[in-house]
């Protein structure tokens, strides 16, 4: 028999499991650590415009933007401690819990955004998303920013040996580590929320970031030059608690799920536009000198770069990447 909540379709408490129809009541967090004029806020809003108006307000989504909630060093335990439904982290950010998520730092190993999406979307993609199950977390697709270029206070980048000596911030990882040792620099991981500051009092002399991220932190009030090098990726991973994702019975988490479709798209679809739009403004705000590179000169970063490469390849497994060069 059905129960009286069910057909009466009232109310059901989110987070316990059991609700056997009928929209839960509940409240979802969403947190991530950029700004709000970003293709990961963008794809956050569509999520929250749909689950909202598709649940008729049974479902509420709260978004909290720049580290407000929880920042890069806390958000995946509270991820797991399920004080946060959904975080989007940068994958170099994950690469403690698999070393499938160091992919988007290979450099110049996806030529787009869609080459990225077609790889997560696919098998090998889908294998490193399950594969963080062991901490009770569903990874559930990719959102992408882009392509990472280097800012720096203390000279014009124009080929790889330019980097000798600076220290450069990372994202984090052995990888990105090793990519600057190779080019002769020193790097350290700082968390996103405190890099402003860490650039502006020069406790780093530089970083890699997308156009969007670059432009809406400004951190070109900081960096005299900006090198469009384009030699790896800003990917975020889509990640919500799995007992949380289990205790919504179907027509809550059917609503859910679509709104996540939506986001996704609006996310992918605004991500390069919005990257083309920040370099627009930072050349229009003139604070740094910006340079373009020929394609010998991104071949003699690619060909510095090789060893690295390769050795990654042994590092996540060459079936991988040979998977995501075909994209
Ligand atoms: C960074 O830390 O530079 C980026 O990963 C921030 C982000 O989430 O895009």
């Amino acid at each position: 028999a059905l129960s009286l909540a069910a057909c009466s379709g009232t109310k059901e408490t989110g987070g316990t499991g059991g609700a056997e129809s009928g929209i839960q009541e509940m409240t979802i967090k969403i947190s991530h650590v950029v700004a709000e004029n970003t293709p990961k806020q963008q794809g956050a809003l569509k999520m929250k415009e749909y689950i909202e108006s598709e649940s008729d307000g049974k479902i509420k989504v709260q978004i909290y933007p720049n580290s407000q909630l929880f920042g890069d060093k806390d958000e995946y335990q509270n991820l797991i401690a399920n004080n946060v439904q959904f975080i989007l982290p940068d994958m170099a950010k994950l690469v403690g819990s698999d070393p499938g998520f160091n992919i988007p730092s290979m450099p110049f190993l996806f030529e787009s955004d869609e080459a990225a999406n077609a790889f997560w979307d696919g098998e090998k993609g889908q294998e490193i998303f399950k594969r963080l199950e062991k901490d009770g977390v569903r990874g559930i697709t990719n959102w992408p920013n882009g392509p990472k270029h280097i800012t720096n206070n203390i000279k014009e980048i124009k080929g790889p040996d330019d980097l000798d000596g600076m220290k450069i911030r990372t994202q984090g990882g052995k990888l990105q580590e090793e990519i600057y040792k190779t080019l002769g620099a020193g790097s350290t991981s700082i968390p996103f929320g405190e890099l402003y500051t860490a650039l502006q009092q020069g406790t780093v002399d530089g970083q890699e970031n997308t156009f969007s991220n670059i432009e809406s932190k400004k951190f070109d009030e900081t960096q005299k030059y900006m090198t469009i090098t384009g030699h790896n990726r800003v990917e975020y991973a889509l990640l919500t608690n799995t007992k949380f994702w289990d205790s919504m019975n179907d027509e809550t988490r059917e609503i859910v799920e679509k709104g996540i479709e939506e986001g996704t798209k609006v996310a992918r679809q605004s991500a390069a536009d919005l990257n083309n739009k920040s370099l627009e403004k930072l050349k229009e705000r003139g604070e740094m000198k910006i340079t373009e590179l020929s394609e010998e000169d991104i071949a003699a970063f690619k060909q510095k770069l090789a060893p690295v490469y390769k050795a990654w390849t042994e590092e996540i497994g060459a079936d991988i990447i040979k998977d995501a060069e075909s994209k």
